[in-house]
């Protein structure tokens, strides 16, 4: 962890859009889950929800016009709150996947979580659909007399339409994982530090069920 950070937008102007995609979806996924993370604490989940609603207002304008420098100040301050939130709540399932998937293929770390973190939302709203409704609110949905679920559901479709539009492939395959990977990848998820504080339960059969779903 820095001792010190600069946040300067300037610095982002030059990014290639598919580093611009890949780091603003690993900002969001962070917010995620540090939000509904087991460790999360009531300035975490502030940082979490305002670097969401950030995110999902400005990460498009910034890939539309890479000098929208009022996008990039919003997307700098969110990737800084979900940062600020994610390394005192920690994280979640989707970390925990795609750590595997980094170590074993070398793939980009923002991208395979903008591939996986839709599969793990619907996951994790099984277990407690609840928590979705402020991050649902946050991202702009209509959360007024919607199930907790149905606010979940159409989180995870936003995330999903939110990597189309910032050009993430649909599924783990076009990134190089194969289904003969998913037995080598699932034990391995388990015990990364990061699993720890997802919110549900999760066993070897259920992550091998989210890898196959993000295939
Ligand atoms: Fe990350």
């Amino acid at each position: 962890m820095p001792e010190i950070s600069v946040i300067d937008l300037r610095l982002l102007t030059t990014m290639p859009d598919w580093l611009n995609a890949a780091t603003g979806l690993d900002a969001l996924t962070h917010a995620i889950e540090a939000f509904v993370s087991r460790a999360h604490n009531p300035l975490t989940n502030n940082h979490a929800l305002h670097a969401v609603e950030l995110i999902t207002a400005n990460l498009v304008r910034t890939q539309v016009d890479p000098r929208d420098f009022e996008a990039r100040l919003a997307m700098a301050q969110a990737a800084l709150e979900a940062g600020m939130a994610f390394t005192n709540a920690i994280l979640g399932a989707t970390h925990a996947m795609s750590h595997q998937v980094g170590g074993l293929l070398d793939a980009p770390h923002g991208v395979v979580n903008g591939v996986l973190l839709p599969h793990v939302i619907r996951f994790n709203a099984e277990a407690w659909p609840e928590r979705f409704v402020a991050l649902g609110a946050a991202a702009g949905l209509p959360v007024s007399g919607v199930p907790a679920q149905e606010v979940a559901e159409q989180l995870a479709d936003l995330v999903r339409a939110l990597a189309d539009d910032v050009g993430v492939p649909k599924g783990l395959a076009s990134l190089g994982v194969a289904e003969r990977d998913v037995p080598v990848l699932a034990p391995t998820t388990l015990k990364d530090a990061c699993m720890a504080t997802n919110p549900g339960e999760v066993d070897v059969r259920d992550v091998e069920t989210l890898f196959r779903k993000a295939l």
